[in-house]
């Protein structure tokens, strides 16, 4: 057994009889009402899901492990010569809730890469889509086409403990989580860079390695790296999140769980926000002639935006109440890397016309920026233009997060997930209304 999943072993064991004791000798502790508003309105709000790889504080924002970004960053080992940690220890981070030593990210690093060769039928596969294949559809097919490799499906057919359940589910996320890098690289050469693939370097890592694929020069791996952590958990209630956990919950392996959890990134409000925001910003960027406008041209077009019924992308989330860390922690590698670029100096200029914007449009219950608000135009500077890629970016990173989450589902024996419905009828019963 690798110090990985040693380690890990031991902490679930040592965690078991918290979850136990909870359910067997607290279950009947309440921790939330559910109001009719809530109850029609996407559960926003409701307390019913339990994590313990990342906590969302309306006003603070995430916290992995315990850890706000900042910590997050400045503990994990760096790479060498690099500003960002490894996305190998950061993994490690949130799947034991310990920060690893230089040794044991070593030790993550082999794993992956003993873990990494991708099937050839997954290429193959990628190939035959029509071209005009989304790549959000291409990531998700590719890893649902992968799903005969579960190690899951195999114990669990030959009869399998459930205490034991979290074992090949760590495996398969393990397997997963090595691959993705390179399968979102060929999707991005395949697609965009006329099939000119580039292989992976065993010596590098994750975020290294996924930079030389692309093909794009430094300090794209350390934006990769950032990108990576900073995309991957934001607790369990978001789409994604959510989406993972709850197939997962009907045993469904990991790439099943994966592969929906890629779907839910795929909508417009959650992960593909990011494009949104670069398309509406360029809009903006044309119709100005590239000038930089004012901050009262800049209002009048979110005005626009709002006027005419749509949101404005990047502003606004379901639970936080402030400033998205994720945020400002990209918006630091901006003003370190690429301060002077005009598309930059326009989310610049809607960091401070659109809070207020929103504020006295009176409808967003925060009018802060997310983390979608920014990360294409970095993306666009280092030469990724395609719009519709950069939510397969965010899925790697997610996967990060979804991964630890479903293997401590396995091992804390949660459940298959099943809230219970109300008719429109019983509601207006429950209301009073005749
Ligand atoms: C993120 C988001 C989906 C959260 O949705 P939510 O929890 O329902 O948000 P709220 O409770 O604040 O929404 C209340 C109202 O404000 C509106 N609103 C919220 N954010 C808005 C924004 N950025 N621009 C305009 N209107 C917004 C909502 O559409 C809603 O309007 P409605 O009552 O007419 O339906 C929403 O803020 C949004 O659409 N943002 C833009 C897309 C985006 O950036 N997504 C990435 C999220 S990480």
């Amino acid at each position: 057994m690798s110090q990985l999943k040693q380690k890990l072993f031991e902490k679930i064991e040592a965690w078991r009889p918290r979850t136990s004791k909870l359910v067997k000798e607290y279950g009947d502790v309440k921790i939330s009402d559910v109001t009719i508003a809530q109850a029609i309105g996407g559960m926003r709000g409701v307390k019913c899901l339990t994590t313990d790889i990342s906590y969302l504080d309306p006003y603070e924002g995430i916290r992995f492990r315990g850890f706000t970004i900042p910590e997050t960053l400045e503990k994990l080992p760096k790479v060498p010569g690099a500003e960002m940690p490894y996305v190998e220890g950061f993994f490690y981070l949130l799947l034991t809730g310990d920060i690893p030593t230089e040794i044991e990210v070593e030790e993550v690093h082999e794993e992956f890469n003993a873990r990494k060769e991708v099937p050839g039928y997954v290429f193959d596969m990628l190939r035959a889509l029509p071209a005009d294949a989304h790549p959000m559809s291409m990531f998700s097919a590719a890893i649902v086409a992968m799903q005969k490799e579960s190690e899951f499906v195999k114990r669990y057919n030959e009869g399998l403990n459930k205490m034991d359940y979290w074992d090949p589910t760590y495996e398969d996320t393990l397997n997963l989580l090595a691959r993705l890098p390179e399968i979102a690289a060929f999707i991005y050469r395949h697609k965009y860079k006329g099939g000119d693939i580039i292989a992976p370097d065993p010596n590098l890592d994750m975020g290294g390695n996924f930079a030389h694929m692309m093909g794009i020069d430094k300090p794209y791996d350390d934006l990769s790296r950032l990108y990576f952590l900073l995309h991957s958990d934001h607790e369990s209630g978001n789409v994604s999140a959510h989406t993972g956990h709850l197939v997962a919950s009907a045993l469904s392996d990991a790439y099943y769980a994966i592969s929906a959890m890629i779907n839910g990134l795929a909508g417009p409000l959650h992960g593909l926000a990011n494009q949104e925001v670069l398309r509406w910003t360029q809009d903006v960027f044309e119709k100005m002639g590239g000038k930089i406008p004012t901050d009262e041209e800049m209002k009048k077009f979110v005005w626009d935006t709002l006027n005419s019924g749509q949101v404005v992308p990047g502003f606004g989330h379901a639970v936080l109440r402030k400033t998205d860390p994720r945020y400002t922690a990209q918006r630091e590698f901006c003003l370190s890397h690429l301060q002077d670029d005009p598309l930059f100096k326009y989310v610049d200029i809607l960091y401070r016309v659109v809070p207020p914007v929103l504020e006295e449009q009176g409808k967003a219950k925060n009018p802060w920026p997310n983390v979608d608000a920014q990360s294409g135009v970095i993306q666009w500077y280092y030469g990724v233009r395609e719009y519709e890629y950069y939510t397969v970016l965010f899925g790697i990173g997610r996967a990060l997060g979804v991964c630890a989450n479903i293997v401590w589902d396995r091992a804390l024996g949660y459940p298959i997930e099943r809230p219970k419905s109300l008719t429109t009828s019983m509601l207006e019963e429950i209301a009073g209304i005749k």
